[in-house]
């Protein structure tokens, strides 16, 4: 008997369905809880669904329902069953079936963000992405950059704005001004920051590397690329508050001009990319004034998938791929990459996605295969 697919998500609090989902996105999502009733059992998808709790984030309950239940579909569609993984479970053979997100505890709290550095991002990100340290003057050995030191560069070289991430979590991207500030300026700013990014310069005084410093870019239409075994599979806008209930069959191509030869000779001919094609023109992030509506740009849509195809076919591999057009220069470049079984789905056509996920010699764990710490 074959082995079973694995699953390693779980559901979240239950928000309820969304009020602005017309009747076929209800009866989707409705599917979809009877599929993961099957992973789960249905008492325990029951205690799930009987506490509602209308302050839960709705598209985390949502996009792991439809993530559980694409995983589930898709190994029924090979003729085998989904079971829950069992948690820790990293080994080569575990992680070959398996389907779902990487849990925190898997990876630590302060785990490395594996993507940063990317060569993608390096070659396409249309700006340069620097590594750089906070740390007192007097510490010994090679540190790296000096995370003011390039701040203040940067700065030099004319550009307004900058934007520092944390390598060591998801959760930290703060925008700090430059043009006109002195370097104790920028530094009061960045203690002073909000987001609490001053006790992390304390936090992680020393710690080699541990920001990543890039000029802010006008960065619009924000797109995330589904990409398994080094073709693109399905990808859709960064509109937060889409989820794949919240597709469209209006709103999706298939663009035939992308089923390239690459595509034909391989068994995944099957699965020629689906694109929603809507976008939004601004992200509200980062403090940016956000454009609140969502456009319907296949052009654009058409134009980054051009690029996401060029871009995938010199780097293969399992990843999501955000990519955005630089205003300024007009040109397509990278925002970020993430992994695959942990980036939000937004209006992604979840099947396209698991059942691609399902048939892949690289499932996206490669950092992962590795015995626990
Ligand atoms: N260099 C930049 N210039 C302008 N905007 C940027 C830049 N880098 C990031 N942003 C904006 O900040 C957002 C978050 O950045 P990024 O995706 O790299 O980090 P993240 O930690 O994954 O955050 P999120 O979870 O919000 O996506 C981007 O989607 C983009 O809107
Ligand atoms: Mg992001």
């Amino acid at each position: 008997m074959v082995a079973p697919d694995l699953y390693s998500g779980f559901l979240r609090a239950y928000p309820g369905f969304k009020p602005t989902w017309s009747r076929t996105s209800i009866e989707r999502a409705t599917d979809d809880l009877r599929a993961c009733a099957e992973v789960l059992g249905p008492n325990e998808l029951g205690r799930i669904l009987a506490d509602v709790d209308p302050s839960a984030d709705v598209e985390d309950f949502w996009e792991g329902c439809a993530r559980m239940a694409a995983s589930q579909r898709a190994a029924a569609k090979r003729g085998g069953r989904l079971r829950l993984a069992e948690r820790g479970s990293w080994d080569t053979e575990s992680l070959g079936r398996r389907l779902g997100p990487v849990l925190r505890q898997e990876t630590g709290f302060h785990a490395r963000d594996e993507f940063i550095d990317h060569p993608l991002l390096q070659r396409f990100g249309g700006r340069s992405i620097v590594a750089a340290t906070s740390y007192d003057q007097d510490v010994d050995g090679d540190l790296g950059p000096e995370l003011m030191g390039e701040l203040v560069a940067l700065r030099d070289a004319g550009h307004a704005e900058a934007v520092i991430k944390l390598a060591a979590s998801k959760t930290g991207i703060v925008r700090v001004r430059l043009a006109g500030r002195s370097s104790e300026e920028i530094l009061h700013d960045l203690q002073d920051d909000e987001s609490g990014l001053g006790w992390s310069l304390i936090h992680l005084d020393g710690v080699r590397d541990a920001f990543r410093i890039q000029p802010v870019i006008d960065m619009a239409h924000e797109y995330r690329f589904f990409v398994v075994d080094g073709l693109v599979v399905a990808g859709a806008g960064c509109i937060e508050e889409h989820t794949p209930y919240d597709r469209d069959e209006e709103f999706t191509i298939t663009p035939d001009s992308f089923v390239t030869e690459a595509l034909v000779c391989c068994p995944r001919s099957l699965f020629p990319p689906r694109l929603d094609t809507r976008t939004r023109e601004v992200r509200g992030t980062l403090g940016r004034e956000g454009t609140p509506s969502v456009v319907h740009r296949p052009d654009v849509v058409g134009r980054l998938m051009a690029a996401a195809t060029e871009m995938v076919a010199s780097c293969p591999g399992t990843y999501a791929l955000d990519l955005a057009i630089d205003r300024d220069r007009d040109q397509v470049v990278v925002v970020e990459l993430n992994g695959i079984t942990n980036a939000g789905l937004y209006a992604a056509d979840a099947d396209r996605v698991q059942l691609a996920l399902a048939m892949a010699s690289d499932k996206g764990y490669g950092h992962l295969d590795r015995p626990a710490d």
